[in-house]
């Protein structure tokens, strides 16, 4: 049981609404581990897609904070995540970040674990042992069309009802038969909320993300609106649904067990997030061609993909430290496509490199600008109303006990 930091009392209270938060939301060690315990435990991680571990046995595993998890596939063909903290006296259990098991072992006095996380013995603990009661802690695992949503708490917040929402607009991208070809990690010095909010807003898109700018119209709500009919009729056309603006309205995310579905246009001579317009890989699932539209999509409070007609971009801010943050990029493409062949990594890879480095830039110099005792949160654009909603989001979460 971890309580709530005192000096968070005091900020919320500082807390103006429709500003940014005050600078010790970002500097705090005491708040940064309340995060950890209070929004990164008790919510809804994507952590992969089930490509990734194909076989029984096959594993990666996922951390964050001071935590860890496996997430593998067992003897049934079933996805599970468990804490990756043994149960004698709790050594890391799994030190590889990938692989191939066909049980767990711990590194330290070989206490053995099976797939499905139970123990299968510990070594010399005599006859009253009851190794059923010592079985890895499991974490809640959820698979929507492939992608893998891990939450470590045992009251996870129900997030079903909005995925079957969320299922028939994702199903033309037959996310499902996807596979990962790239991931990049962006570690950038800030904590972890900087950096989510960065993604949340794209007021700063347009002085911060010239490659960008050049295709996505997220970066001005007017020349959006105008050219989101024209998008709406070319992507019923390619086997989209017909979907206008919003899946659950804007304040979708402020629930954090919701989810958030925009498709919005990119701008005209744009097939996809490329530099020059053109493809970059094949049609997604059932796509029968391009609508020029980019999709966004929000599970949870943390978990971020950019769906365009022939890739998806996965979107991840890891927290390492309270200003310390892994900006986490995944790229997938159907799995039938061949590289060098259908799709060059180089190609696929540009837009979103060049744009989480700008990310990585425009974050870190905000951590230094916050880090001043001079520093007075600022009034939100309208642009940035998103960030308004994390900001109730983050308070209902870190408001209780963890
Ligand atoms: S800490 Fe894992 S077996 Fe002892
Ligand atoms: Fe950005």
């Amino acid at each position: 049981m971890m309580s709530r930091p005192d000096e968070m009392d005091d900020l919320m209270a500082q807390h103006r609404q429709g500003h940014a938060l005050p600078r010790g939301f970002y500097t705090s060690d005491a708040i940064f581990d309340y995060d950890i315990a209070t929004v990164w435990n008790r919510n809804w991680i994507w952590v992969g897609h089930e490509s990734q571990i194909p076989e029984p046995g096959d594993y990666f595993l996922f951390d964050y904070g001071h935590e860890s998890l496996i997430i593998v596939r067992d003897r049934e063909g079933e996805v599970r995540a468990h804490l990756n903290v043994c149960r004698h006296r709790g050594s890391r259990v799994c030190t590889e970040d990938s692989g191939r098991a066909r049980v767990f072992v711990c590194p330290y006095h070989a206490w053995t674990y099976e797939l499905s996380g139970e123990l299968r013995a510990g070594r010399e603990m005599g006859p009253d042992f009851d190794p059923s009661k010592w079985g890895l802690l499991p974490a809640q695992v959820i698979v929507f069309q492939g992608l893998i949503l891990v939450c470590p708490s045992s009251d996870a917040p129900p997030l079903d009802t909005a995925l079957a929402q969320l299922a028939p607009l994702t199903a033309p991208f037959g996310l499902e038969d996807l596979k990962v070809v790239h991931t990049a990690s962006y570690p950038v010095p800030a904590n972890w909320k900087l950096a989510l909010e960065n993604y949340l807003e794209c007021y700063h898109c347009a002085p911060a993300h010239q490659e960008y700018s050049r295709s996505h119209t997220l970066k001005s709500p007017q020349q959006m609106e105008a050219l989101l009919p024209d998008m709406c009729e070319r992507a019923v056309a390619a086997g989209l649904p017909d979907q206008t603006l919003d899946l659950t309205g804007e304040a979708a995310i402020a629930h954090g067990a919701e989810v958030f579905y925009r498709r919005y246009p990119l701008f005209d001579g744009y097939k996809t997030g490329s530099k020059t317009g053109a493809p970059l890989a094949p049609l997604l699932g059932n796509l029968t061609g391009f609508d020029g539209g980019a999709t966004d999509i929000v599970m949870g409070i943390l978990n971020y993909l950019l769906i365009y007609s022939d890739h998806v971009v996965g979107y991840r801010f890891v927290p390492r430290g309270v200003q310390e943050t892994d900006i986490q990029v995944v790229w997938m493409v159907r799995k039938d496509a061949q590289e060098g062949q259908d799709f060059q990594i180089e190609d696929l890879t540009w837009l979103w490199h060049v744009t989480s480095q700008d990310d990585e830039r425009i974050i870190r110099h905000n951590q230094s600008g916050v880090n001043s005792h001079f520093f007075q949160p600022g009034p939100l654009a309208e642009m940035e109303w998103a960030i308004n909603d994390f900001y109730e989001c983050y308070k209902t979460m870190t408001n209780s006990t963890a």
